[in-house]
């Protein structure tokens, strides 16, 4: 990282729902419908301290494809998405990024270095997992979904002595819900310095 990027560091976070074995999808959806937890989702990634800000979302392309169209755009949030495919930014999407530097550099440079409060990275696997690895990454919300499902795309492992477990983290209600049958607690983990 050169000083630049240093001097224009904003934190990076990771939000993903996990079932028992860390599936997050099948079949290029989420294996699960829970709209209470859909909505704590909603919420954080749009959430800004002041009108002038806004979030970096992230998005691996599958993922945005996944992404049901009815809930977009979302509030105060500027969508990246990365691929090495696409050749035009996607409807809805605001930035294509050949690569994770790109949405680094992107963000560490005006306007955006300006106005970008926080990044939310909303996978998947390889953009969670390349996200965890960059030292701007601090925190990790991750739902975990306290059922057995079948899943074919997996949340990477990451270090519990490095990313450690939150009690009674501000926002996050710490008690287990239930809808639909599903009992799901959501979970911080963050970065120990
Ligand atoms: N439970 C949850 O919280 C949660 C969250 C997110 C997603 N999901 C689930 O995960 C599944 C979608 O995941 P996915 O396997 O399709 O992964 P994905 O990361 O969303 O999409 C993979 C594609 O993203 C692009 N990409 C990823 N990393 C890149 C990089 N560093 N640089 C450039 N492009 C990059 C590539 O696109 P190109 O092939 O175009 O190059 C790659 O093929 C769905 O089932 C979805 O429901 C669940």
């Amino acid at each position: 990282m050169d000083k630049s990027e240093e001097q224009m560091r904003k934190p990076i976070r990771l939000i993903a729902a996990a079932c028992r074995n860390m599936g997050i999808g099948k079949n290029r959806q989420l294996p699960w419908s829970l709209p209470k937890e859909f909505q704590f989702f909603l919420n954080t990634v749009t959430a800004v301290s002041t009108p002038d800000k806004k979030n970096l979302v992230i998005w691996g392309r599958g993922s945005w494809s996944s992404c049901p169209a009815g809930v977009l755009p979302f509030a105060n949030c500027l969508n990246a998405v990365l691929s090495r495919t696409l050749s035009a930014v996607p409807k809805h999407a605001h930035y294509l990024c050949k690569d994770f530097g790109s949405v680094i550099r992107l963000v560490s440079e005006p306007p955006l270095c300006h106005i970008v409060e926080t990044i939310w990275v909303l996978g998947g696997p390889a953009v969670y997992k390349e996200s965890l690895e960059h030292p701007w990454c601090d925190l990790i919300y991750l739902t975990d979904i306290m059922a057995d499902f079948d899943c074919d795309v997996f949340f990477p492992k990451f270090d519990r002595n490095v990313f450690r477990k939150q009690n009674g983290f501000p926002g996050v209600p710490d008690e287990i819900h239930e809808e639909k049958g599903i009992k799901f607690q959501f979970q911080v983990f963050k970065k120990e310095a």
